[in-house]
């Protein structure tokens, strides 16, 4: 039985093709996507479904009267498609505390910077700005936070002399396609559990 997942993309959908290019090449990856969900249309990341058959659906920030009717609109497309759990790539809307009551450590996203540093929208930039040395990349469960739940894996990416945000983010995004998808199997052959603040794996860690 293979765990129904939505995805959801604000954005060129480079991470969501590593896990469709995961799930293709591996018959134990143990998920499916059933849709892909975005905040708005004509994305790459909405062709990037298309063109494999992944039924789409955009649920319009601008049309929702406040973050809870947001939030739930989602969490509806994504139940009407026979999902039980969301997977956040690069998904720029922040959900309500409601996505969480509804799918209780069941969305994952992630990030691109060693969360608890540089939360927020402009993680790459902000590391830059601020001199770290070293930042990377973070996947985590989703709680009533932003940027702040349960972590579940992270990977180190040095910061290079003359790196500028387009090429440290590209090099964050190397390995976000290699972290994102082993995550994405490892939850969905229910290897990951959730105590407090701390993830147990079942087996080995990536
Ligand atoms: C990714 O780097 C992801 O980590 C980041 O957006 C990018 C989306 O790329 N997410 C955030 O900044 C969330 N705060 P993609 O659309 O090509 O997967």
């Amino acid at each position: 039985m293979q765990l129904p997942i939505a995805v959801l993309v604000s954005g060129s959908g480079s991470n969501l093709q590593a896990i469709i290019d995961a799930a293709a090449a591996d018959p134990s990856f143990g998920a499916r996507i059933v849709t892909v969900i975005s905040d708005r249309p004509d994305i790459r990341g909405l062709d990037r479904a298309t063109a494999v058959g992944i039924p789409t659906r955009v649920v319009p920030w601008g049309e929702a009267p406040d973050r809870v009717a947001f939030t739930n609109a989602v969490c509806d497309a994504a139940e009407e498609a026979g999902a039980t759990a969301l997977v956040l790539a690069g998904f720029m809307r922040v959900l309500s505390k409601e996505a969480v009551d509804r799918f209780p450590n069941r969305i994952l996203n992630i990030h691109p910077a060693l969360i608890p540093s540089f939360p927020g929208a402009h993680g790459v930039r902000e590391a830059l700005e601020h001199g770290v040395k070293v930042t990377g990349v973070t996947v985590h469960f989703v709680d009533e936070h932003v940027d702040h739940g349960p972590i579940i894996a992270q990977t180190a990416v040095p910061v290079l002399a003359g790196d500028t945000e387009e090429s440290l983010h590209a090099r964050i995004q190397v390995e976000e396609h290699q972290l994102y998808p082993r995550v994405v199997k490892a939850f969905a052959n229910g290897r990951l559990s959730v105590n407090g603040r701390t993830v147990i794996w079942e087996g080995e860690t990536l």
